[in-house]
């Protein structure tokens, strides 16, 4: 092969190195159309054939997550400038441009489980499956503590892939098999709903350890503020809506020295910014949050049958 490797290429090598056993020590290679690539636990990387600029960035930005064993939560918003996800009328298509949509199915293909409120279930009626790239679609979660779902969204009909419907369990069996690919699980809930860390507990026990939170802001603003996060990626727009729907939503803070602060790498996709938060490489607040947060989990044991999902 003489001409630069491109993209599809790195995103080959990324989806073997999504199925690859990372626990142990030592660099796996991986062969994709006659061209080897090594890879390291924790994702330095090593190829001997030249790589064309955005070849390298897809590998940069995906395998320090992916070459990693144990589990992940990554969440992602796409946004205007101002912090916006939608407008008031809950109108997000779309915000991103394709390339940052293109971003958004990789994602989904490179993780197990992707989660969604239920706010995002009744405003877009989202398939949540992998279409732009090459991959397979994860298992789909609603949070619907109240059960507020519309039965007719398209992720409880279609069988596109195995759909968990996550209730209260005053309104849910503790599980039940329904046709479509779609089992319905009832979970506790406090005043502020499930625990962000009961429902990744529940899912890595169904055996989902790489977790996609999808949106919408409530649901990935909980997840941040209870310090259930790994990684953020947030797709900045550039655009100015100027009102409705907030992105990430977390308490008052009196003084910046309480403000989050991430790792952040930053990519350019298409004519939108990704920034790469990394809250497990963060000092400070964060990590205190997430420990205190991490130690009040009380570890669930669930009967779902991996089969099931
Ligand atoms: N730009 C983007 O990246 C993006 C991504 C997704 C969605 N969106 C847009 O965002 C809007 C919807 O977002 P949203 O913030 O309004 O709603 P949302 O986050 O989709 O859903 C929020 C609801 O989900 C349930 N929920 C979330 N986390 C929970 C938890 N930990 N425990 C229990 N229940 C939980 C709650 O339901 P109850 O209220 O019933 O308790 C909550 O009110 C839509 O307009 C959609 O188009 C944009």
């Amino acid at each position: 092969m003489a001409d630069e490797l491109v993209p599809d290429w790195g995103w080959a090598c990324i989806l073997q190195a999504r199925d690859a056993d990372w626990a142990g020590a030592g660099a796996i290679s991986f062969t994709v159309e006659g061209v080897s690539v090594e890879i390291a636990p924790g994702g330095a990387w090593k190829c001997a054939h030249a790589l064309r600029a955005d070849t390298a960035a897809l590998l940069d930005l995906f395998l320090p997550w992916v070459a990693t064993p144990g589990r992940l939560a990554i969440a992602q918003l796409g946004q205007s400038l101002d912090g916006r996800i939608a407008t008031a009328s809950g109108a997000s298509h779309y915000i991103n441009c394709l390339e940052a949509r293109t971003h958004l199915h990789r994602l989904r293909a490179l993780v197990d489980a992707v989660v969604v409120g239920v706010g995002t279930v009744n405003a877009d009626n989202p398939l949540l499956t992998v279409r732009h790239v090459a991959g397979r679609n994860p298992v789909r979660v609603v949070l619907d503590p109240r059960g507020r779902a519309r039965a007719e969204a398209n992720l409880f009909h279609d069988g596109a892939a195995p759909t968990v419907h996550l209730l209260g369990e005053d309104l849910a069996p503790a599980c039940a098999r329904l046709p479509d690919r779609l089992v319905r699980v009832g979970l506790p809930r406090t005043e502020s709903g499930f625990a962000p860390a009961a429902v990744l507990e529940w899912l890595a026990g169904a055996g989902c350890r790489r977790v996609l939170v999808e949106g919408g802001g409530l649901t990935v603003s909980r997840f941040v503020q209870a310090g259930a996060i790994d990684r953020l990626h947030l797709l900045v727009a550039p655009l100015l809506i100027g009102s409705g729907r907030p992105g990430l939503v977390l308490p008052p803070i009196d003084a910046l020295d309480e403000a989050l602060r991430p790792v952040c790498r930053q990519f350019r996709c298409g004519g939108d910014t990704l920034f790469d938060l990394d809250f497990d490489g963060a000092h400070g607040r964060f990590q205190q949050v997430k420990s205190r947060e991490t130690r009040n989990v009380t570890t669930k044991h669930f009967n779902l049958d991996k089969r099931m999902l």
